[in-house]
Protein backbone atom coordinates (compact mmCIF):
# COMPACT_ATOMS: atom_id res chain seq x y z
CA UNK A 1 0.00 0.00 0.00
CA UNK A 2 1.81 3.18 -1.09
CA UNK A 3 1.87 5.73 1.17
CA UNK A 4 -1.13 8.38 1.18
CA UNK A 5 0.35 11.87 1.84
CA UNK A 6 -2.53 13.84 0.75
CA UNK A 7 -1.31 17.54 2.25
CA UNK A 8 1.71 16.71 -0.13
CA UNK A 9 -0.07 16.07 -2.57
CA UNK A 10 -2.61 19.13 -1.96
CA UNK A 11 0.91 21.72 -1.68
CA UNK A 12 2.44 20.63 -4.51
CA UNK A 13 -0.61 20.45 -7.10
CA UNK A 14 -1.26 23.86 -5.93
CA UNK A 15 1.99 25.32 -6.58
CA UNK A 16 2.00 24.00 -9.94
CA UNK A 17 -1.25 25.37 -10.65
CA UNK A 18 0.09 28.45 -9.88
CA UNK A 19 3.15 28.33 -11.61
CA UNK A 20 1.50 27.27 -14.88
CA UNK A 21 2.26 29.80 -17.86
CA UNK A 22 0.19 29.19 -20.40
CA UNK A 23 -2.72 26.86 -20.55
CA UNK A 24 -0.95 23.86 -22.10
CA UNK A 25 1.42 24.03 -18.74
CA UNK A 26 -2.29 23.91 -16.96
CA UNK A 27 -3.58 21.22 -18.86
CA UNK A 28 -0.11 18.82 -17.98
CA UNK A 29 -0.72 19.29 -14.09
CA UNK A 30 -4.24 18.40 -14.68
CA UNK A 31 -3.17 15.79 -16.19
CA UNK A 32 -0.66 14.76 -13.78
CA UNK A 33 -3.14 15.17 -10.62
CA UNK A 34 -6.81 14.54 -11.96
CA UNK A 35 -6.92 12.75 -15.50
CA UNK A 36 -8.01 9.37 -15.22
CA UNK A 37 -4.39 7.95 -14.64
CA UNK A 38 -3.55 11.03 -12.28
CA UNK A 39 -2.50 10.92 -9.02
CA UNK A 40 -5.26 12.20 -7.31
CA UNK A 41 -7.64 9.52 -8.80
CA UNK A 42 -4.97 6.66 -7.94
CA UNK A 43 -5.62 7.53 -4.65
CA UNK A 44 -9.02 7.32 -4.93
CA UNK A 45 -8.90 4.16 -6.09
CA UNK A 46 -6.59 2.92 -4.07
CA UNK A 47 -8.96 3.40 -1.23
CA UNK A 48 -10.93 0.36 -1.44
CA UNK A 49 -8.08 -1.61 -0.36
CA UNK A 50 -8.20 -0.02 3.49
CA UNK A 51 -10.34 -0.71 6.23
CA UNK A 52 -13.82 1.30 6.30
CA UNK A 53 -13.11 3.79 9.29
CA UNK A 54 -9.91 4.81 7.19
CA UNK A 55 -11.56 4.52 4.08
CA UNK A 56 -14.32 6.83 5.19
CA UNK A 57 -12.51 9.30 6.40
CA UNK A 58 -9.31 9.72 3.67
CA UNK A 59 -11.86 9.55 0.79
CA UNK A 60 -14.18 12.27 2.48
CA UNK A 61 -10.23 14.44 2.60
CA UNK A 62 -9.41 13.30 -0.95
CA UNK A 63 -12.86 14.19 -2.43
CA UNK A 64 -12.47 17.78 -0.91
CA UNK A 65 -9.12 17.75 -2.26
CA UNK A 66 -10.27 16.81 -6.15
CA UNK A 67 -12.93 19.50 -5.74
CA UNK A 68 -10.89 22.46 -4.37
CA UNK A 69 -8.45 21.56 -6.89
CA UNK A 70 -10.84 21.55 -9.74
CA UNK A 71 -11.89 25.22 -8.56
CA UNK A 72 -7.95 26.23 -8.50
CA UNK A 73 -7.73 25.05 -12.23
CA UNK A 74 -10.89 26.05 -13.74
CA UNK A 75 -9.73 29.76 -11.72
CA UNK A 76 -6.24 29.41 -12.96
CA UNK A 77 -7.49 28.79 -16.80
CA UNK A 78 -9.63 31.77 -16.31
CA UNK A 79 -6.90 33.82 -15.27
CA UNK A 80 -5.03 32.47 -17.95
CA UNK A 81 -7.25 33.31 -20.82
CA UNK A 82 -8.18 36.75 -19.37
CA UNK A 83 -4.27 37.31 -19.78
CA UNK A 84 -4.07 36.04 -23.53
CA UNK A 85 -6.77 37.98 -24.69
CA UNK A 86 -5.41 41.01 -22.79
CA UNK A 87 -2.22 40.92 -24.27
CA UNK A 88 -3.47 39.96 -27.73
CA UNK A 89 -5.90 42.93 -27.74
CA UNK A 90 -2.94 45.38 -26.84
CA UNK A 91 -0.95 43.69 -29.51
CA UNK A 92 -3.78 43.71 -32.03
CA UNK A 93 -5.46 47.30 -31.00
CA UNK A 94 -7.42 48.50 -33.72
CA UNK A 95 -9.82 51.78 -33.89
CA UNK A 96 -13.45 50.74 -34.19
CA UNK A 97 -14.29 54.34 -34.42
CA UNK A 98 -12.20 54.41 -38.05
CA UNK A 99 -14.53 54.21 -41.08
CA UNK A 100 -14.31 50.93 -42.79
CA UNK A 101 -12.15 50.42 -46.19
CA UNK A 102 -14.73 50.51 -48.70
CA UNK A 103 -14.61 47.18 -50.84
CA UNK A 104 -13.72 47.96 -54.65
CA UNK A 105 -16.71 46.93 -56.72
CA UNK A 106 -16.47 46.68 -60.33
CA UNK A 107 -19.31 48.42 -62.61
CA UNK A 108 -20.42 48.66 -65.89
CA UNK A 109 -18.24 50.52 -68.72
CA UNK A 110 -20.43 53.98 -69.82
CA UNK A 111 -20.81 52.08 -73.40
CA UNK A 112 -22.54 49.27 -71.51
CA UNK A 113 -25.00 51.96 -69.69
CA UNK A 114 -25.69 53.20 -72.69
CA UNK A 115 -26.30 50.45 -74.62
CA UNK A 116 -28.19 48.91 -72.26
CA UNK A 117 -30.41 52.19 -71.89
CA UNK A 118 -30.90 52.07 -75.66
CA UNK A 119 -32.16 47.82 -76.04
CA UNK A 120 -34.62 48.97 -73.62
CA UNK A 121 -35.67 52.18 -75.15
CA UNK A 122 -36.36 50.26 -78.60
CA UNK A 123 -37.63 47.17 -76.94
CA UNK A 124 -40.23 49.14 -75.40
CA UNK A 125 -40.99 49.90 -79.27
CA UNK A 126 -41.33 46.29 -79.89
CA UNK A 127 -38.09 46.00 -81.06
CA UNK A 128 -35.74 43.00 -81.09
CA UNK A 129 -31.82 42.67 -80.41
CA UNK A 130 -29.89 40.68 -82.53
CA UNK A 131 -26.22 40.09 -83.31
CA UNK A 132 -23.96 39.20 -85.72
CA UNK A 133 -20.48 38.12 -85.90
CA UNK A 134 -17.30 40.08 -85.97
CA UNK A 135 -15.67 38.18 -88.71
CA UNK A 136 -18.01 38.54 -91.81
CA UNK A 137 -17.56 37.62 -95.28
CA UNK A 138 -17.23 40.04 -98.29
CA UNK A 139 -21.08 39.11 -99.54
CA UNK A 140 -22.58 40.16 -96.48
CA UNK A 141 -20.14 43.39 -95.25
CA UNK A 142 -20.34 44.37 -99.28
CA UNK A 143 -22.25 42.85 -101.70
CA UNK A 144 -25.06 42.11 -100.14
CA UNK A 145 -25.77 45.45 -99.06
CA UNK A 146 -25.26 46.49 -102.96
CA UNK A 147 -21.41 47.47 -102.77
CA UNK A 148 -19.83 45.63 -105.72
CA UNK A 149 -16.49 44.80 -105.70
CA UNK A 150 -15.00 47.58 -108.06
CA UNK A 151 -17.42 50.15 -106.46
CA UNK A 152 -15.65 53.47 -104.92
CA UNK A 153 -18.19 53.36 -102.53
CA UNK A 154 -15.96 50.51 -101.05
CA UNK A 155 -13.01 53.02 -100.35
CA UNK A 156 -15.64 54.33 -97.63
CA UNK A 157 -15.44 51.14 -95.42
CA UNK A 158 -12.13 49.83 -95.68
CA UNK A 159 -11.49 47.66 -93.18
CA UNK A 160 -9.19 44.81 -92.16
CA UNK A 161 -8.65 41.93 -94.34
CA UNK A 162 -8.02 37.89 -92.65
CA UNK A 163 -6.10 35.26 -93.88
CA UNK A 164 -9.42 33.11 -93.99
CA UNK A 165 -10.58 35.06 -96.24
CA UNK A 166 -13.07 37.21 -94.01
CA UNK A 167 -13.02 40.76 -92.83
CA UNK A 168 -13.68 42.27 -89.58
CA UNK A 169 -16.42 43.69 -90.67
CA UNK A 170 -17.14 47.34 -91.34
CA UNK A 171 -20.35 48.43 -89.99
CA UNK A 172 -23.50 46.40 -88.23
CA UNK A 173 -25.81 46.30 -91.71
CA UNK A 174 -24.92 43.20 -92.88
CA UNK A 175 -26.71 41.74 -89.44
CA UNK A 176 -29.66 43.49 -91.28
CA UNK A 177 -29.36 40.95 -94.43
CA UNK A 178 -28.89 37.79 -92.14
CA UNK A 179 -31.93 38.39 -90.31
CA UNK A 180 -33.62 39.36 -92.75
CA UNK A 181 -32.51 35.68 -94.48
CA UNK A 182 -33.72 33.71 -91.60
CA UNK A 183 -37.74 35.44 -90.54
CA UNK A 184 -40.27 36.83 -92.47
CA UNK A 185 -41.63 40.43 -92.27
CA UNK A 186 -43.12 42.08 -90.83
CA UNK A 187 -39.97 43.02 -88.51
CA UNK A 188 -38.39 45.52 -86.51
CA UNK A 189 -34.90 44.97 -84.81
CA UNK A 190 -31.83 46.64 -83.52
CA UNK A 191 -27.93 45.65 -82.74
CA UNK A 192 -25.20 46.92 -80.98
CA UNK A 193 -21.80 45.59 -82.01
CA UNK A 194 -18.11 46.00 -82.79
CA UNK A 195 -17.24 47.28 -86.01
CA UNK A 196 -13.94 47.58 -87.35
CA UNK A 197 -11.89 49.88 -89.47
CA UNK A 198 -8.74 50.61 -91.06
CA UNK A 199 -7.77 54.24 -90.41
CA UNK A 200 -5.74 56.51 -88.54
CA UNK A 201 -6.93 56.72 -84.56
CA UNK A 202 -8.13 60.58 -83.64
CA UNK A 203 -10.26 61.36 -81.29
CA UNK A 204 -13.30 60.74 -82.78
CA UNK A 205 -11.61 58.05 -84.94
CA UNK A 206 -10.49 54.17 -83.53
CA UNK A 207 -9.68 51.28 -85.47
CA UNK A 208 -12.44 49.61 -83.51
CA UNK A 209 -15.87 51.07 -82.49
CA UNK A 210 -19.22 50.06 -81.89
CA UNK A 211 -22.65 50.81 -84.14
CA UNK A 212 -25.92 50.45 -83.92
CA UNK A 213 -28.02 49.29 -86.91
CA UNK A 214 -31.82 49.56 -86.84
CA UNK A 215 -34.38 47.77 -89.08
CA UNK A 216 -38.24 48.12 -89.69
CA UNK A 217 -39.85 46.23 -92.22
CA UNK A 218 -43.60 45.74 -93.45
CA UNK A 219 -46.12 46.13 -96.21
CA UNK A 220 -46.32 50.11 -95.76
CA UNK A 221 -43.31 51.33 -93.61
CA UNK A 222 -42.26 54.69 -94.70
CA UNK A 223 -40.10 57.50 -94.06
CA UNK A 224 -42.46 58.84 -91.41
CA UNK A 225 -42.20 56.10 -89.34
CA UNK A 226 -38.58 56.48 -89.25
CA UNK A 227 -38.87 59.78 -88.06
CA UNK A 228 -41.22 59.26 -85.49
CA UNK A 229 -39.13 56.41 -84.28
CA UNK A 230 -35.95 58.16 -83.96
CA UNK A 231 -37.35 61.17 -82.54
CA UNK A 232 -38.65 59.30 -79.69
CA UNK A 233 -35.54 57.61 -79.03
CA UNK A 234 -33.66 60.58 -79.08
CA UNK A 235 -35.89 62.10 -76.30
CA UNK A 236 -35.94 59.07 -74.49
CA UNK A 237 -32.04 58.21 -74.40
CA UNK A 238 -30.85 62.41 -74.16
CA UNK A 239 -34.08 62.52 -71.50
CA UNK A 240 -35.66 66.13 -73.43
CA UNK A 241 -37.28 67.14 -76.48
CA UNK A 242 -34.85 66.72 -79.46
CA UNK A 243 -35.45 68.04 -82.87
CA UNK A 244 -34.27 66.11 -86.10
CA UNK A 245 -34.06 67.51 -89.36
CA UNK A 246 -33.27 64.82 -92.43
CA UNK A 247 -31.02 65.60 -95.51
CA UNK A 248 -30.26 63.34 -98.91
CA UNK A 249 -27.20 61.42 -98.06
CA UNK A 250 -25.64 58.49 -100.14
CA UNK A 251 -25.78 54.70 -99.14
CA UNK A 252 -25.65 52.18 -101.14
CA UNK A 253 -27.95 50.09 -99.31
CA UNK A 254 -31.16 52.14 -99.07
CA UNK A 255 -32.58 54.47 -101.69
CA UNK A 256 -33.46 57.24 -100.94
CA UNK A 257 -30.89 57.78 -98.50
CA UNK A 258 -30.77 60.36 -96.29
CA UNK A 259 -27.97 62.06 -93.14
CA UNK A 260 -29.93 62.70 -90.15
CA UNK A 261 -28.92 65.41 -87.54
CA UNK A 262 -30.30 66.26 -84.20
CA UNK A 263 -30.70 69.87 -83.01
CA UNK A 264 -27.06 70.88 -80.93
CA UNK A 265 -27.42 69.53 -77.35
CA UNK A 266 -25.34 72.21 -76.32
CA UNK A 267 -26.59 74.98 -77.57
CA UNK A 268 -29.74 73.95 -77.85
CA UNK A 269 -29.83 75.01 -81.78
CA UNK A 270 -28.86 78.90 -81.53
CA UNK A 271 -24.58 77.77 -83.19
CA UNK A 272 -21.93 77.08 -81.08
CA UNK A 273 -18.43 76.14 -81.51
CA UNK A 274 -19.37 72.04 -81.10
CA UNK A 275 -21.76 71.93 -84.20
CA UNK A 276 -19.59 74.40 -86.10
CA UNK A 277 -22.31 77.15 -85.70
CA UNK A 278 -25.13 75.41 -87.43
CA UNK A 279 -27.39 74.51 -84.57
CA UNK A 280 -27.30 70.80 -86.18
CA UNK A 281 -24.95 67.83 -85.29
CA UNK A 282 -24.94 64.88 -87.96
CA UNK A 283 -25.93 61.69 -85.84
CA UNK A 284 -26.56 59.07 -88.29
CA UNK A 285 -27.15 57.59 -91.97
CA UNK A 286 -30.50 56.40 -92.69
CA UNK A 287 -32.77 55.56 -95.59
CA UNK A 288 -35.48 52.95 -97.22
CA UNK A 289 -34.13 49.54 -98.01
CA UNK A 290 -32.55 49.35 -101.56
CA UNK A 291 -34.45 46.80 -103.39
CA UNK A 292 -31.61 44.84 -104.30
CA UNK A 293 -30.53 44.20 -100.30
CA UNK A 294 -34.36 42.72 -99.80
CA UNK A 295 -33.37 40.72 -103.06
CA UNK A 296 -30.00 39.76 -101.98
CA UNK A 297 -32.03 38.74 -98.65
CA UNK A 298 -34.09 36.62 -100.07
CA UNK A 299 -37.31 38.69 -100.13
CA UNK A 300 -39.18 39.58 -102.71
CA UNK A 301 -38.85 43.72 -103.13
CA UNK A 302 -42.68 43.77 -104.53
CA UNK A 303 -43.66 42.99 -101.64
CA UNK A 304 -41.90 45.09 -98.79
CA UNK A 305 -40.69 47.94 -97.82
CA UNK A 306 -38.93 49.55 -94.65
CA UNK A 307 -36.35 51.45 -93.16
CA UNK A 308 -32.55 51.32 -91.97
CA UNK A 309 -30.68 53.49 -89.92
CA UNK A 310 -27.27 53.40 -88.61
CA UNK A 311 -25.19 55.24 -86.29
CA UNK A 312 -21.57 55.16 -84.13
CA UNK A 313 -22.65 54.14 -80.73
CA UNK A 314 -19.55 55.46 -79.23
CA UNK A 315 -20.53 58.74 -80.37
CA UNK A 316 -24.01 58.80 -79.23
CA UNK A 317 -22.37 57.70 -76.07
CA UNK A 318 -19.70 60.86 -76.05
CA UNK A 319 -22.93 63.02 -76.78
CA UNK A 320 -24.66 61.83 -73.59
CA UNK A 321 -22.30 61.83 -70.72
CA UNK A 322 -20.02 65.21 -73.02
CA UNK A 323 -16.72 62.92 -73.19
CA UNK A 324 -14.46 64.32 -75.89
CA UNK A 325 -12.15 61.55 -76.84
CA UNK A 326 -13.38 58.01 -78.61
CA UNK A 327 -9.92 56.94 -77.27
CA UNK A 328 -11.06 57.14 -73.70
CA UNK A 329 -13.32 54.02 -74.31
CA UNK A 330 -10.59 51.94 -75.09
CA UNK A 331 -8.02 53.32 -72.68
CA UNK A 332 -8.71 51.39 -69.66
CA UNK A 333 -7.57 54.53 -67.44
CA UNK A 334 -9.73 53.84 -64.08
CA UNK A 335 -9.73 58.03 -63.66
CA UNK A 336 -12.17 57.94 -66.59
CA UNK A 337 -14.22 54.88 -66.23
CA UNK A 338 -14.93 55.31 -62.41
CA UNK A 339 -16.59 58.43 -63.06
CA UNK A 340 -19.94 56.79 -63.64
N1 LIG B 1 -23.66 51.28 -92.13
C1 LIG B 1 -23.49 52.67 -92.41
C2 LIG B 1 -22.09 53.10 -92.07
O1 LIG B 1 -21.37 52.40 -91.52
C3 LIG B 1 -24.50 53.50 -91.65
C4 LIG B 1 -25.86 53.32 -92.19
C5 LIG B 1 -26.37 54.21 -93.11
C6 LIG B 1 -26.62 52.29 -91.76
C7 LIG B 1 -27.64 54.06 -93.61
C8 LIG B 1 -27.92 52.08 -92.26
C9 LIG B 1 -28.42 53.01 -93.19
O2 LIG B 1 -28.70 51.09 -91.87
O3 LIG B 1 -29.66 52.87 -93.66
O4 LIG B 1 -21.71 54.20 -92.40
Amino acid sequence: MPKIDLKTLKNQAKKEIEKSKDLKQLNQVFKKYLDKKGELTRILRSLEKLPRAKKVELGREANQLKNSLRIQFDKKARDLKEKIQKETEEKEWFDITAPGKKPILGHLHPMTLTKRKTEEIFQAMGFSVVEGPEMESEWYDFDALNIPKDHPARDLWDTFYLKNGLVLRTHTTPTDVRYMEKNNPPLKIITIDRCFRHEATDASHETNFYQIDGLMVGKDINVANFKAIIQEFFQRFFEKPIEIRMRPGYFPFVEPGFEVDMACLICGGKGCSACSQSGWMEMMGAGMMHPNVFKNSGLNPKNWQGFAFGMGFDRLTMMKYKIHDIRLFYSGDLRFLQQF
